[in-house]
């Protein structure tokens, strides 16, 4: 299977993948390219592993870009591991049921424009949610609204801080992305 992957910052879900790739845990998986909306950590990693690697930086364009990139690569995924740019409907009609994005939280629940990072944390310890967690979805023309195809959470503690829940969403994060290729692989064989 090929997969595009789509970064942002400092590529910690590109790592997850990169590793799991390395150690079998996914097999028959290629990163076929990477591709930023932004000059960030997450190039660098793709670099170092000698994945061809696109730096769009023209944000309005990247939708427009990407596919241009995309086009004849016989891509299987696209990834977006902690991307923040908002794909055009276009694209994500062309690619329907071919994107997957990882969000922070426990979707539906604090998804949404503007809402990633420690933005998403902050407003968990607000609310006082017992749980918070990660979500894999599929990615439609609206944001953090499609599909989910993986979840899992865990119990928020009292004294948990947003440097905590970041600890906590980072660590099922790398669980529930390789769980959800695996999950996606599986079903198109
Ligand atoms: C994570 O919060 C993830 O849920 C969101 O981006 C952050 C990770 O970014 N999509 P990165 O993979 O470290 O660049």
């Amino acid at each position: 299977m090929k997969i595009a992957v789509f970064v942002s910052g400092s590529g910690t879900n590109l790592q997850n993948i990169i590793d799991a790739v390395q150690s079998g845990q996914l097999e028959n998986v290629e990163i076929a390219m990477v591709m930023a909306d932004r000059d960030c950590y997450a190039v660098e990693r793709a670099l170092d592993y000698d994945i061809p690697t696109f730096l769009l930086e023209e944000r309005s364009m990247f939708s427009e870009d990407a596919d241009g990139n995309l086009e004849g690569e016989n891509i299987d995924l696209i990834v977006l591991a902690g991307f923040l740019s908002i794909l055009s409907e276009e694209f994500t009609e062309k690619w329907k049921n071919k994107i997957i994005n990882i969000h922070p939280a426990l979707l539906p629940k604090f998804g949404g424009k503007g809402m990633y990072g420690e933005k998403v944390h902050k407003a968990v310890l607000e609310a006082g949610d017992p749980q918070s967690g990660a979500t894999v979805h599929y990615v439609t023309a609206g944001v953090d609204e499609g599909e989910i195809i993986v979840q899992k959470d865990f119990e928020v503690e009292l004294r948990d801080e947003v440097e905590d829940l970041q600890r906590k969403v980072a660590e099922v994060e790398r669980e529930i992305l390789i769980q959800a290729i695996q999950k996606i692989q599986a079903e198109k064989h």
